[in-house]
């Protein structure tokens, strides 16, 4: 038997948790103003590596490369972000008229790291990019914007983890700090480290073999050499934090794992009894320089991304309720010419929007009673011979233990009557009252 890879998963029973979370990003985006982009699973390898860092260990260690038959090397996206900056030059988005250009993203991801709790090869991420504007407003906007999906979905014991790494002028000085810190250590860091410490020094401090070296301890803090300008910027966006009642925690060994970053960085962390070491759900950060690097115009940006794997975990642990099944009507055959009438009149009330079924099996009348439980259906309806030449049909509510019989031509309308006019848990359906 072929399995699936390691790594990756089916979505079978928690599909509704998906789709909780996917109807939830829907409309928070809509509230905040974003609207969605799709861009491709792969693009060119060169575009990771200038803009995620060659250096970071998402591009030299997780990557998943392929050369294609036209020799083109291609990179299946490790993260959103690129793609969207790619877009954004390539169709010339950052000139259209609505700025900033505020745009969304749902999909899957590949990394290649040791799978655990948490941790995919194949992976989801919603993440969000707001490009064109450099006012710490932005920056808090979108921190407020990710807080408010995590409201939504009632995922409470969250930790907002926010620093900044400054302008590039604050990151040269804390570069140069980070190496004279370093040097003495030099030789006892890891092999990576010592590249890094030439590539970019930054990197030692999320690097998880020297996470416990005496040296990271001590090592200096971004916040320590920042510019005033942006020392001036990370306080504006905690001042429009708190304006806005967003909690966070400021973090001074909060780096991020790209390249990319300029001033505000940050991770929702929820605890670590819930998702172990990989319990950030989102991070995100501003990053100003990325579009001009990437040779498009000079144009700030600010974003994040959620791990929607580990949203599920968040949900289920909140028991938040999902979607169960649910039909509106059922119909349990009994013969040949009922089967054709049935088929007939399940058309019909799908098409006014109703969600039915019947049975397709041919089992006998027992065990299709049995599905009507398993399917949750709320009208039942037995179809015979005698039903089929009377052209009426009795009809077993179940959700208000009545029976009620009806012409075929009334079917539908007294159908939907019913259901608007009783209230019920809340499903998808176009029956208000049915909501
Ligand atoms: P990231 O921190 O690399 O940032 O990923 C964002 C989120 O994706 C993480 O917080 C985590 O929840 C989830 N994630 C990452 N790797 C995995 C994995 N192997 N398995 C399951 N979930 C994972 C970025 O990707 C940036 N592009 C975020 C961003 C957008 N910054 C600015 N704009």
């Amino acid at each position: 038997m072929i399995k699936r890879m390691k790594g990756t998963y089916d979505i079978t029973d928690d599909i509704g948790y998906y789709q909780t979370i996917e109807k939830h990003i829907q409309k928070i985006s809509k509230l905040f103003g974003y609207q969605e982009i799709r861009t491709p699973h792969f693009e060119s390898r060169d575009l990771f590596h200038r803009s995620v860092g060659a250096d970071s260990d998402i591009i030299s260690k997780e990557t998943y490369d392929f050369k294609d038959r036209g020799n083109r090397m291609n990179t299946l996206r490790p993260e959103g972000t690129a793609g969207v900056v790619r877009a954004l030059i390539e169709n010339k988005l950052y000139a259209q008229p609505t700025v900033p250009q505020k745009l969304y993203y749902y999909g899957s991801m590949f990394r290649y790291e040791r799978p655990q709790k948490g941790r995919f090869r194949e992976f989801r991420q919603f993440g969000a990019e707001a490009f064109g504007s450099a006012h710490p407003s932005l920056d808090a906007e979108v921190i407020a914007y990710a807080f408010t999906v995590l409201r939504a979905l009632k995922i409470k014991d969250v930790n907002v983890h926010l620093n900044t790494l400054g302008d590039g002028q604050s990151q040269t000085a804390y570069k140069d700090a980070l190496k004279a810190h370093f040097k003495p250590h030099i030789t006892t860091l890891c092999q990576d480290c010592q590249t890094r410490y030439e590539t970019n020094p930054l990197r030692i401090l999320d690097c998880k073999v020297d996470q416990g070296h005496a040296a990271m301890k001590t090592a200096p803090k971004t916040t320590e050499h920042l510019t005033s300008e942006a020392q001036k910027h990370f306080e504006d966006v905690q001042a429009y934090l708190d304006a806005m009642n967003i909690p966070y925690t400021v973090d001074h060994n909060l780096v991020r794992g790209l390249d990319y970053y300029t001033h505000t960085v940050f991770e929702v962390k929820v605890s670590e009894q819930l998702l172990g070491a990989q319990n950030a759900i989102c991070g995100g950060g501003r990053y100003n320089d990325l579009v001009a690097s990437l040779d498009g115009p000079v144009t700030p940006a600010v974003g994040f991304a959620f791990g929607v794997e580990r949203l599920v975990v968040a949900l289920k642990a909140n028991n938040t309720p999902v979607e169960a099944p649910y039909l509106h009507a059922y119909f349990i055959i009994l013969g040949a010419k009922p089967r054709l009438k049935a088929m007939a009149l399940l058309q019909r009330l799908r098409l006014g929007g109703l969600m039915c079924d019947m049975d397709y099996m041919e089992k006998a009348i027992k065990g299709q009673f049995k599905q009507t439980e398993h399917k949750q259906a709320r009208f039942v309806m037995v179809l015979g011979d005698e039903e089929v030449d009377n052209e009426t049909i009795e009809v077993k509510d179940q959700k208000l233990n009545d029976r009620f019989s009806v012409s075929f031509n009334d079917l539908y309308i007294t159908l939907v009557d019913k259901l608007t006019t009783s209230t019920t848990d809340c499903h998808d359906c176009d029956h208000k009252g049915e909501k």
